[in-house]
This record gives C-alpha cells, structure tokens and sequence, in this order.
C-alpha cells in the first residue's frame, strides 16, 4: 500500500475547497501541526478570530476526505482559536482642546426621531442645573442648530481668526450652519465632513465648559468615526421613538459607540406617547414602552421619556425649546433626563477630571 508522505497530505489539507462554500479555509499559516504515525493523523490549526467559523464548519468534511486517504485510518484533528497579540490600543491624536469637562454625544442612527429637539432642550435643562453647556452641531449635511435657536449670526473672529462661538441663553453654539448655507452643506462628502468637524473643534475659541453636548446626524457615518476618534468622549446618549425600526438603528448606534469605546450613558424615549389635546386620552402611537424595555435588554440606564406634543414642536420650530419655560411640564421632563445625566457624568469615573 502506497504510504502518503506528510507534504503531500500537507498540500492536500491547505488546497481542500469547503464543498458547502468553495473556500479554502486551511490555508498554511494557521497549520501549526501535522504528523502521520503508525495511520494516525494529527493537526491543529491554530486560527485567528476571523477565519474560525470557516474553518469550524469545514472540519467534518476536510476529516471525511482525509479518511478516503491510503495510509489514514484514524485521525485527531484540532482547532484552537489563536490568540492575536493585541497591537497596542491605537489612540488616534485627539485634538487639542480647551477645557471642557464632558464631552457627550447625542445620536439616534434613525434620522428625525429627535436629537437635535433633545440636544438643545437637554442643553438648556442641564445649564438650569447651574452648569455651563456648549452644543456642537456635528450635522454637517443637515445643520439644524440654527433654525432651532432661530438665530443665523456668522460667528466673529478673535484676534488669532479662531470663530467665537454664538453665545445663546447662556449656552456656547457652533454648527457648520452658521458659516455656510444650508444647501452648500448639503453636497458635502466624507473626507469634508472629517475637515469640517475638525474645523469646528479647533477652529473655534471654545470656553470652559463643564458639557458639550454634541448633536451628531443620522445613521453610523464618517462624523461618529470623527468625533469618536477626535475627542476624549464622556460618553453617548442615545434617541428613540419607541417603534421597531427605530429600535433596530439605535441598537446599530449603540453596537457602533461600544466599538469606538464610547460609553453608553443611556437611552431617551422620544415621541414615546400622545395626550389628544380635545380628550385627554394617551395615545402610544410607536408602541409601546419600546425604548424603555431595549435599555433594560441592553443594560443601558433609560434616562426617560418625552411624548409627543404638539406644543414642544411649535416652539421648536419657532426657535425656543420649550425647556426654556423652566414649569412647563415638558420642560420638568427633560430636566429629570438632565439630572440623572448630570449625575452619571460626574460621579462617574470617567467624568471625574
Ligand atoms: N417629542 C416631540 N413631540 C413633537 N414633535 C417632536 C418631538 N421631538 C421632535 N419633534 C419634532 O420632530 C421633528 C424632528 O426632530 P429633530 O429635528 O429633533 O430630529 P433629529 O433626530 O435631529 O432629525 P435628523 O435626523 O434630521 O437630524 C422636528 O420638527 C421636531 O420639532
Ligand atoms: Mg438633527
């Protein structure tokens, strides 16, 4: 009987096709072991995280074929999951920035559920709690800042032509939104949008500020990757309608955030329901409880719900968040959110300077 030599099982092993799949998924430098003795066939693959399943799932197949080898009969095949050295956790230069205590960034991935209403309501709330709060407009496509403050000033220069930013209520603004217009924002690309962003953070005489809060555009793009890696983040706080969908974009932000070792300090309940003005009766238009029941999934702190009110849009439209009317019962809500946020960024570690 013809005895197969090592090499030649060795090329057969790393030329073997996946019948499921057609990949070749033992490929040479995962092999770390092969030797025949007395018809008894050895190896171990040693694999790193990416190729496991691949090669896992080829397993059975690869050990059929090896069994239909002369000179084989009996094999002990092994999988380990090769432990990549960890490159040194690359820490992309942050920009240099002025001293501003917490940076916090407000993101839905589902576009219009209300980030920008609660970034600048929750703006407003937490400098009421007597801190000093900043708003970065990071939508550079779909600037809204300035239509919510109803104010399209162009920021002055200081001496050295750093903008200052618009001064609001006692809060710091800065959006792409109040140095060009709307729709020249509007066909901006990728790398721009880092640029901009960039430009917004250094470009700008920031002050002191114990908050920024940053109002981030929908979806999982080019301005998280930026912010994320351009600032020392305290952390994110997610915005969802309680429906499905949107459910389903703010777990897709949150998977986002983790990844960028952004902490997740929670999740905000928007649109959650509607009082009829005429009967009084609430209304769960999105379903139910949908952004309160996902944070307790998640293991994320639910900061709190805001309904649907008619009122809250009009003022928000008209410029002037209704926060701003420190009884409104819209405004007591959003103040709650603020004070649990206040207390998460700075009795938390990572808020403690
Ligand atoms: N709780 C609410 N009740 C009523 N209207 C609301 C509420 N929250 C937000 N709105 C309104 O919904 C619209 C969208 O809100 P907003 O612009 O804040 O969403 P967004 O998530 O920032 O949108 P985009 O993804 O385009 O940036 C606005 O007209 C706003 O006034
Ligand atoms: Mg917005």
């Amino acid at each position: 009987m013809h005895i197969m030599s090592i090499e030649y099982l060795r090329s057969l092993i790393q030329g073997f096709l996946d019948p499921q799949t057609g990949a070749q998924p033992f490929v040479a430098p995962y092999l770390a072991h092969l030797t025949l003795e007395k018809g008894k066939l050895t190896y171990i693959f040693d694999v790193p995280t990416p190729a496991l399943q691949a090669v896992n799932q080829a397993k059975n197949a690869l050990d059929a074929f090896l069994m239909t080898q002369p000179g084989v009969k009996a094999i002990s095949g092994i999988i380990t999951h090769k432990k990549i050295a960890t490159p040194e956790k690359q820490v992309p230069a942050k920009l240099p920035m002025p001293p501003i205590r917490a940076y916090v960034a407000v993101a839905s991935g589902k576009g219009g559920v209300g980030k920008s209403t609660t970034t600048l309501n929750l703006a407003v709330a937490l400098s009421q709690t007597g801190l000093k709060v900043g708003i970065l407009d990071a939508d550079i496509y779909g600037p809204s800042l300035p239509k919510l403050l109803g104010t399209f000033e162009k920021p002055d220069l200081t001496d050295d032509k750093k903008m200052i930013p618009i001064t609001w209520h006692g809060l710091s603004c800065m959006s792409i939104g109040f140095l060009v217009p709307q729709d020249m924002a509007m066909v901006w690309r990728g790398p721009m949008v880092q640029g901009a962003l960039h430009q917004m953070l250094k470009d700008v005489a920031w002050e002191s500020l114990d908050v920024l809060l940053i109002d981030m555009p929908p979806g999982t793009g080019d301005a998280h990757l930026t912010i994320a890696q351009s600032l020392p983040m305290t952390g994110a706080v997610i915005v969802s309608t309680p429906q499905d969908l949107a459910l389903i974009d703010a777990r897709r932000a949150m998977t986002m955030f983790e990844k960028l070792n952004v902490p997740l300090l929670g999740l905000i309940e928007n649109m959650s329901t509607f009082v009829c003005p005429s009967c009084q009766t609430e209304h769960a238009i999105f379903g139910e409880h949908g952004a309160r029941n996902e944070a307790e999934a998640q293991g994320v702190p639910f900061l709190g719900a805001l309904p649907l009110n008619i009122e809250l849009r009009q003022a928000s439209d008209a410029g002037h968040p209704l926060t701003l009317d420190r009884n409104h019962p819209i405004a007591t809500a959003y103040q709650k959110i603020a004070q649990q946020l206040n207390n998460l960024i700075f009795s938390s570690p990572q808020g403690t300077e």
